[in-house]
C-alpha cells in the first residue's frame, strides 16, 4: 500500500483527491500498487467533505507517518510549502506539486535535498497545467540542444486577452470572470502582472539551460496596460497580443529570457492559441518545433498532472527520476536592456505627421498603423530591430519633445 498526503484542500487539491478517488481502479492497475490518501492538510473546516476521516491542521501527523511515501503539496505561495516540502525530503518522502511559485524560487535547493535523500521531487503540474512539458523537456527532448522555448503560459491572462480581442470586453469583466472559472491565482496580480507566466519560463529556462534561473534575473511585464486601442492596431499590423513567456538561448550563449506582451503575427501557432488554453514551443536542434497545447489551468488539468506525478513516485519509491539542474546566479542572462527586437510604439499627438517625422528622426525607420475611428491625435507606428537601451533613450526623447508614450510592446518573431 502507497500511501499519499496531500498537503492543501484548494481548486486543485480538491481536484486531486477528486482524480484519486474516481480513477482509483485504474490507477492502482496502472501503478501496480494499492493506493490510497491517508491525509489532506488544511486549516480550514470542511464538514460536508465525503473525506472526513482524513482531514488534519498538523502536518507533523503526515510528517511522523511513515507509511506516507508521497506528498502532494498543492498549497501555494512559498511559506510555509517550502519548509513542509523540505521536511518531507529529508524524511525520504517523495513530494509532488503544482507550486510553480516554491519551484521556481526553491527549485534547485529543493531538487539537491531529494537527491540527497533518494527521494523525488516532480513538478509537471507548475508549467503548463494539464499539458505535458516537464517530461518531455527532461526526457523525450533530452537528446536536443534547446534553442528556444516560448510559450503562452498563463491562462488568466489569455482569457482576459482573447475576451479583449473577439468581444471587445473590458480586462475588469474578463478578469472577474476569469476569477469565477477557478483560472486565476489567489492573488490575481500574479496573473495580470506577469509573475505568474514569469516562474513558469523560469522553470522552463532552468531545466533546458541546467542552471537555475531566478524569476528575478526574468524580465516581466505584465498586461495591466493594454488597451483596446492597442488591440486594434495589433489587428492592422496582422496579428494579436499574446503575453509570451521566452527563453532564446543567443550566439554569446547567454539567454534573453523575458515575459511580456508581445505583438505575434496571426499566421504563427501561438496567435491562435485561445482562451484559458497554453501553448507552449520548445525549439530542439533536432527536432525543429515542437508545440504542447492544451488547458494551463483549472481543477481537474491541473489535479491530472499533479496524480500522474504521485503515480510515477509511487512507481519509483527509492529510485531516482533524472529531474535536477544546479544553482546559478543570472550570470547567464542577458541584461533586458541589450536584447534586440523591433517595438510598436503609440503617442498622442496634436498634428500626426510632425509626430510621425520625429518618429523617423529618432528611430530611424518607422511604419506607421491604422484602425478605424482613431481620430488625428495619435500615432502609432512600427521600428525596426534595436536594443531595448537604444529604444529607451528614443521614447526619452519623444516626451522630451512633447509627445507623450501611451504603448510601447515588443514585436515577436514567433
Ligand atoms: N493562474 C494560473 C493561470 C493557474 O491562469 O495560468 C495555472 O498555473
Amino acid at each position: 500500500m502507497v500511501q499519499v498526503a496531500v498537503m492543501g484542500y484548494g481548486v486543485v487539491g480538491s481536484g486531486v483527491v477528486e482524480v484519486m478517488s474516481e480513477h482509483r481502479d485504474s490507477i492502482n492497475k496502472r501503478t501496480k500498487e494499492e493506493m490510497g490518501i491517508k491525509y489532506i492538510l488544511d486549516i480550514r473546516d470542511f464538514p460536508d467533505s465525503p473525506f472526513q476521516d482524513k482531514f488534519t491542521k498538523n502536518f507533523e501527523d503526515i510528517l511522523n507517518d511513515d507509511e506516507v511515501k508521497v506528498v502532494a503539496e498543492v498549497m501555494g505561495g512559498v511559506h510555509p510549502a517550502y519548509e513542509f516540502t523540505k521536511q518531507c525530503l529529508e524524511k525520504g518522502k517523495s513530494v509532488v506539486t503544482s507550486n510553480k511559485e516554491l519551484v521556481a524560487t526553491k527549485g534547485a535547493e529543493l531538487l539537491k535535498i531529494a537527491k540527497q535523500n533518494n527521494a523525488n521531487y516532480l513538478f509537471e503540474a507548475s508549467v503548463g497545467g494539464g499539458i505535458p512539458i516537464i517530461r518531455p523537456l527532461s526526457q523525450c527532448l533530452a537528446a536536443n540542444e534547446v534553442i528556444e522555448i516560448a510559450g503562452i503560459l498563463n491562462g488568466t491572462t489569455n482569457f482576459i486577452l482573447t475576451k479583449m480581442i473577439r468581444e471587445k470586453m473590458s480586462f475588469a469583466d474578463a478578469l472577474a470572470m476569469a476569477q469565477q472559472l477557478g483560472y486565476a491565482e489567489r492573488n490575481p496580480a500574479a496573473d495580470v502582472e506577469g509573475h505568474d507566466a514569469g516562474r513558469k519560463i523560469s522553470i522552463l529556462a532552468s531545466l533546458a539551460y541546467g542552471k537555475h534561473v531566478y524569476p528575478e534575473y526574468v524580465h516581466t511585464q505584465g498586461i495591466t496596460e493594454i488597451t483596446l486601442e492597442d488591440v486594434a492596431y495589433a489587428a492592422s499590423w496582422g496579428g494579436v497580443i499574446k503575453l509570451i513567456g521566452q527563453v532564446k538561448r543567443l550566439e554569446d550563449q547567454t539567454l534573453d529570457i523575458t515575459v511580456e506582451p508581445m505583438f505575434v503575427e496571426k499566421n504563427s501557432q501561438l496567435a491562435n492559441v485561445d482562451d484559458v488554453f497554453n501553448g507552449i514551443m520548445v525549439r530542439g536542434d533536432s527536432t525543429g518545433d515542437v508545440v504542447f497545447y492544451g488547458k494551463g489551468a483549472g481543477k481537474l488539468p491541473t489535479a491530472s498532472a499533479v496524480v500522474a506525478d504521485i503515480m510515477d513516485c509511487a512507481k519509483h519509491l527509492k529510485r531516482r527520476k533524472y529531474l535536477e539542474w544546479a544553482d546559478g546566479d543570472g550570470s547567464i542572462v542577458k541584461p533586458y536592456a541589450e536584447t534586440t527586437y523591433p517595438v510598436y510604439i503609440r503617442v498622442a499627438c496634436e498634428d500626426k505627421q510632425a509626430a510621425f517625422q520625429k518618429a523617423q528622426e529618432l528611430f530611424a525607420n518607422v511604419s506607421a498603423l491604422v484602425r478605424a475611428n482613431a481620430g488625428g491625435n495619435e500615432l502609432a507606428f512600427v521600428t525596426d530591430e534595436m536594443t531595448v537601451a537604444r529604444q529607451e533613450k528614443a521614447v526619452q526623447a519623444l516626451e522630451e519633445a512633447g509627445y507623450q508614450v501611451l504603448s510601447k510592446i515588443r514585436i515577436s518573431d514567433l
